[in-house]
């Protein structure tokens, strides 16, 4: 009874959803393609590079529009202004000989300066005396300049010695990132870094931090790398590195496991060739197996004696290789 209503309720349901979601999208589409809206033409630039506030869908009824520099409209942070009827345009008090304005409404900025930096706001007059207003931003940088990369020592011994690197920069606003071997420096548990990234701590330095470091001051126009530091990292040689120490303690645990399996087998070997007993094979050794108690069952064969070993020595070497 239910069933048959459930196709015809299904194929309802979108087509009313789709309507109401066409008039919901006409209703938004509306106001948004119409919106008054400043771009940056370049987003960041460099300094004493050109660059345009352009603006996109100014009224076609426009009486007047004027550009402010700020976020608020302050007659006496006025650049310029245009008025459509004599099509002219007037100049502010804060007009600073290098802006143009044009008829479009885009105002172009000549040889930035740092100091332009900032918001700028545009209100546009329409016929009907109805006002809009809009904020750009205009973001300036310098290009940066080379840092120079400073090492507590350049010459540390592995386990012994931490090492601190500092990028020094006389750049601000700027973001810094470290190379080793001329890569973006992997990130180990042994490393910190400051909160402005300009100090690199690595405690304790390893073998295999040996090699050039790097580090690169940016901003969103330029980027510039310190010359490379190379750090030596003396070690003791017969000692594994502890790099390789999980590969070598694999490699003995798997020693030690070998030989206790062939101990114990040998003596399982041994004890069933006393007793002369050979069906108790398979219970024994599955109950072994699954058994992780010492002292449960019928006594304690060698078999169980030496897996018991095996897993008290597993155990306390794979403890060892945690730490
Ligand atoms: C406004 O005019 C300037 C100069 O002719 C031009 O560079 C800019 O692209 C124009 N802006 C728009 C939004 O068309
Ligand atoms: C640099 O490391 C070497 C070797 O470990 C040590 O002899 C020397 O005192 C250290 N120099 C400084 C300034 O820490």
């Amino acid at each position: 009874m239910e069933s048959p209503s459930v196709p015809a309720h299904r194929g309802c349901v979108p087509w009313q959803g789709l309507l109401l979601a066409a008039s919901i999208l006409t209703l938004w589409s509306l106001p948004t393609t119409a919106q008054l809206t400043i771009e940056s033409v370049p987003p960041n630039a460099a300094e004493g590079k050109d660059v345009l506030l352009r603006v996109h869908n100014l009224p076609g009824n426009l009486m007047v529009c004027i550009w402010y520099k700020g976020e608020k409209i302050d007659s006496n942070l006025r650049i310029a202004s245009y008025t459509a009827h004599t099509q002219a345009v007037t100049l502010g008090p804060a007009y600073s000989q290098r802006e143009t304005m044009y008829p479009n409404g885009s105002l172009l900025f000549q040889k930035v300066t740092l100091q332009d930096t900032g918001y700028y706001t545009l209100v546009a007059l329409d016929k009907d005396a109805e006002s809009i207003q809009v904020t750009g931003q205009l973001r300036v940088y310098q290009p940066v300049g080379k840092p120079a990369l400073q090492a507590s020592n350049a010459t540390v011994t592995e386990h012994k010695d931490a090492l601190v690197l500092t990028c020094l920069t006389n750049d601000r606003g700027i973001s810094i990132r470290w190379l080793f071997k001329n890569q973006i420096l992997p990130h180990k548990h042994r490393m910190k870094l400051s909160q402005d990234n300009n100090i690199l701590t690595i405690d304790p330095v390893r073998r295999e931090d040996t090699g050039s470091f790097q580090c690169e001051v940016f901003n969103p126009i330029s980027s510039s790398k310190s010359d490379p530091l190379k750090l030596d990292v003396q070690y003791d040689p017969t000692l594994p590195s502890p790099g390789l120490s999980v590969g070598a303690m694999a490699g003995i645990v798997v020693g030690v496991l070998a030989g206790v399996a062939l101990v114990a087998a040998l003596a399982y070997f041994l004890y069933v060739r006393k007793t002369g007993g050979y069906d108790g094979l398979p219970s024994c050794s599955a109950s072994s197996m699954a058994d992780d108690h010492p002292g449960r069952g019928k006594g304690t064969s060698p078999l169980s004696l030496g897996l018991d070993l095996l897993l008290l020595l597993l155990k306390s070497l794979l403890l060892s290789t945690d730490s």
